[in-house]
């Protein structure tokens, strides 16, 4: 029979790396809880138009990337290429702005992308995020920035780098499309053909661009935070004067556009050189028209997502194996209901347990001890049974005593 295989690009993840990604998700709930942020859970489908409005008609994701389907009432549906569109989308909905005046939030879970699979990039991947809506103060980009930051070297990934840059509001992208667009129109016949047509959608792509040669054409070309206004330019100063102010350390780069249209002002990626082309470990931005393209409603806002299968490839080995407080070893059938009963009160105790369900000798019973990563073995024998009592031995110092059954919760603390 042949074996059904997981979908080209989706992993499963299990064993040593299902630790690793519960590490994650975990420490980052934990870390951004600190800084007042709550869990959001938005549906993994949303209706098509949502993404269409919300990341652009122009970007790769909406024009080649989404898994987009009619389901069985004839509606367009799509897969979450990303978080950000949603939340605003579950905001707006229950009008959690007249509630509240700023609301935070985390996310975990997985996004669908229609990319070609490599290392570090798939079809179905996770994200780790946060969105915070109501707030319009650079103050608040700059803590985003070195909570992501943070967050990423408290659970070990190092050698990152930040890189922000300022695309401005509206007016000032169209003042800088046209300029941009000038420069770009006498080399337009030698720009790869992606290019050609994101002169036509959104000529800012262009600087995105991969291919060498496009590199080459556009090294010279006007800069964005040229065209800025002179609030814009003052926000920007006061986000880098917080990062200072923070210790994070970042790099202009004033080719940084982001591949989602939704962004104005301050944009960011936090970059490692040593995931190959997929290098980004987290990126985000300030969105303020988001909310206004999506509902009407002048609320600004910022946020970031941050990719954990990148971040579990960084962390290699480095990360918390879970240990097993105790293993179980009983001999001969007559312990066996002493043993289970045992298990299920050190478990209701909130000690970890691993205990076997069929009789076994006691080289037998180290071997899976030892296998299951036990930091104590509990033997229990018919004869100490018979006297209330069992052999706690210490599996990590090879000591061994002998305790009372009723004293065992007490010793394992
Ligand atoms: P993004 O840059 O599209 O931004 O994705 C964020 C992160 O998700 C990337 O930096 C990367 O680590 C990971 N990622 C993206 N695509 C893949 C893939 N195909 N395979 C593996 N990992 C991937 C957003 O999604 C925005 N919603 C971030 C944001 C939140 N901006 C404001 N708030």
């Amino acid at each position: 029979m042949k074996l059904i295989k997981a979908v080209r690009g989706t992993k499963d993840i299990f064993g040593d790396e299902g630790i690793k990604y519960d590490y994650i998700t975990r420490t980052a709930q934990e870390f951004f809880g600190n800084y007042g942020y709550s869990m959001i859970k938005t549906p993994i489908f949303e209706e098509t138009d949502l993404f269409k409005r919300g990341v652009g008609e122009g970007t790769d994701i909406v024009e080649k990337e989404m898994y987009t389907f009619q389901d069985r009432g004839e509606r367009s549906i799509t897969l979450r290429p990303e978080g950000t569109a949603a939340v605003v989308r579950c905001y707006l909905e229950n009008k959690i702005y007249a509630k509240e005046e700023v609301s935070r939030y985390f996310y975990a879970g997985s996004m669908f992308r229609y990319e070609r699979p490599q290392a570090g990039r798939q079809r179905e991947f996770n994200q780790i995020g946060v969105e915070v809506l109501g707030e319009s103060s650079p103050i608040l980009d700059a803590e985003v920035i070195a909570m992501g930051y943070s967050f990423l070297s408290k659970i070990g990934v190092t050698d990152l780098e930040v890189t922000i840059n300022s695309v401005g509001e509206k007016e000032s992208r169209q003042r800088y499309r046209e300029t941009l667009l000038n420069f770009l129109e006498p080399m337009r016949e030698e720009l790869c053909d992606d290019c050609k047509m994101r002169m036509e959608k959104n000529p800012l792509r262009v600087l995105d661009c991969k291919v060498d040669k496009c590199k080459e054409l556009t090294a010279d070309a006007p800069i964005i935070t040229d065209s800025l206004s002179v609030e814009e330019k003052a926000h920007y100063e006061i986000v880098k004067k917080y990062l200072t102010l923070f210790n994070v350390k970042y790099k202009e780069d004033p080719r940084l556009v982001r591949g989602l249209d939704y962004y104005s002002s301050t944009v960011y990626e936090i970059v490692t050189n040593k995931l190959g082309s997929q290098g980004t470990v987290l990126g985000g931005g300030r969105y303020d028209n988001l909310l206004k393209q999506l509902g009407d409603k002048e609320i600004p806002a910022f946020g970031f997502a941050a990719g954990v299968e990148r971040i579990m490839m960084l962390l290699g080995e480095d990360f918390p194996k879970r240990e097993l407080d105790v293993y179980i070893a009983w001999l001969g059938e007559a312990t066996m209901d002493s043993a289970f009963k045992l298990a299920n009160d050190l478990r209701l105790f909130g000690k970890s347990v691993v205990i076997d369900y069929a009789s076994k000798g006691m080289k037998a019973h180290m071997k899976k001890a030892d296998r299951v990563g036990a930091k104590n073995v509990i033997i229990i024998g018919e004869d100490e049974m018979n006297k209330g009592v069992v052999m706690l031995k210490d599996f990590i110092n090879r000591t061994q005593e002998e305790v009372s059954i009723e004293n065992i919760k007490n010793i394992l603390k």
